[in-house]
């Protein structure tokens, strides 16, 4: 349950500054804002529509709606939300909770709008496709007829994926889409989760027993490290997993995860871009993890049963967020993101840039602590 709190007052400043610079891009953006080079944002190839990251932009637009109450920015969330409608042909990747959680189902729920329910009821129907019976869990990267390394490996990013299995699930009556995301969540504990409370970025499996194989990374720097954001993905999409199941399984893992990066955050909170970095604290930040960070918390402090981890967990967000504000927008410089010092990735060498999904959930939690009533 969230503990009940007035919202620090730099809160309303934050996303003053949050909502002027996303009507700013949204007057020159033509694609879907990806990361920044030099200051502007690199946008995702027509093609792509909105590649993975599509959904961010849409829900940043649909909650700078739920800020304001203009319309035209609900009329614009619409708008570029029908441009990532031709995913729901394109099969290869495990995503569609990204796109369309956050594009239609926030968007619904913010206006009552049940005509969005239905690319999110094709994307869930979609996503249960991915799953392997044998080894139990959802297929992240590549088509279903991908090669055998592909179809066997799952990510710590899937676990953000599973609500909008458990939504499908409450919306059609159909429990399978609930079972298979539960799983995957199970199997995601088992054998991404370490004893110590890290998490590798990929597991593989054998297609065809469902063995497990090993830990590996793609964006981490290392099948045996800690990848920063792929920790907060696992943070946040454990929470929501309890909130779905009511399974304490999954609330232990999500506090286990805090366990153990809490004591690994340097001074200001925002996280080195893998925990096992032997370059730490000469290397680059990842502050889209730390904003995921953030919003998970706030998830886990409002699902949380006991009433002080609550209020710690609520009182780490406000920390992060803070620092956040303070040392890592990008208020006091023109560039175009939100959030300065995100890494994509360190080893494909794509970092400390802006990225649209930093932005998004920097403020989503921004929104969670100053809109409650909302229930984002
Ligand atoms: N889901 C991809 C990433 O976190 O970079």
């Amino acid at each position: 349950m969230t503990p009940h709190i007035t919202p620090p007052s730099w809160i309303d400043d934050a996303l003053e500054f949050c909502i002027t610079k996303t009507r700013d891009n949204l007057a020159t953006l033509t694609s879907f804002p990806e990361r920044t080079e030099d200051g502007k944002w690199i946008q995702t190839k027509p093609d792509q529509h909105g590649w993975w990251v599509g959904g961010h932009w849409v829900g940043l637009l649909w909650l700078a709606y739920a800020a304001t109450g203009d319309e035209t920015l609900a009329a614009s969330a619409c708008d570029w939300g029908k441009r990532l409608l031709p995913q729901l042909n394109d099969q290869a990747d495990h995503d569609l909770g990204f796109l369309f959680e956050l594009g239609f189902i926030l968007g619904s729920n913010l206006t009552g709008d049940e005509s969005l329910k239905s690319p999110a009821l094709q994307a869930a129907s979609i996503l249960s496709r991915r799953f392997n019976p044998r080894g139990q869990f959802i297929q992240a990267w590549g088509a279903l007829d991908a090669t055998p390394e592909l179809r066997g490996r799952t990510i710590m990013d899937t676990m953000m994926n599973l609500d909008l299995l458990f939504w499908a699930s409450k919306e059609t009556g159909d429990a399978h889409y609930a079972e298979i995301a539960t799983a995957h969540a199970r199997t995601t504990l088992t054998h991404h989760l370490r004893p110590d409370g890290s998490t590798s970025h990929v597991c593989d499996f054998d297609l065809e027993t469902g063995a497990f194989i090993k830990q590996d990374t793609h964006q981490g720097m290392s099948g045996t490290s800690c990848w920063s954001r792929g920790q907060a993905w696992g943070v946040y999409g454990f929470a929501d997993c309890y909130r779905a199941t009511g399974d304490p399984i999954f609330l232990n893992a999500s506090r286990r995860l805090m366990v153990y990066l809490w004591p690994r955050l340097p001074a200001d909170l925002i996280p080195f871009w893998d925990y096992d970095s032997p370059l730490i604290p000469n290397d680059v930040r990842d502050s889209s993890a730390a904003s995921v960070l953030a919003s998970g918390l706030l998830s886990l402090a409002s699902t949380e049963n006991d009433p002080n981890l609550a209020s710690i967990w609520q009182n780490r967000a406000i920390s992060i967020l803070e620092s956040l504000w303070k040392n890592y927008t990008s208020r006091d410089t023109g560039e175009a993101s939100l959030l300065l010092h995100g890494t994509r990735s360190k080893p494909h060498n794509l970092m400390d840039h802006g990225l649209i999904y930093g932005d998004y959930y920097f403020v989503e939690a921004l929104m969670r602590l100053a809109k409650p009533t909302l229930n984002l």
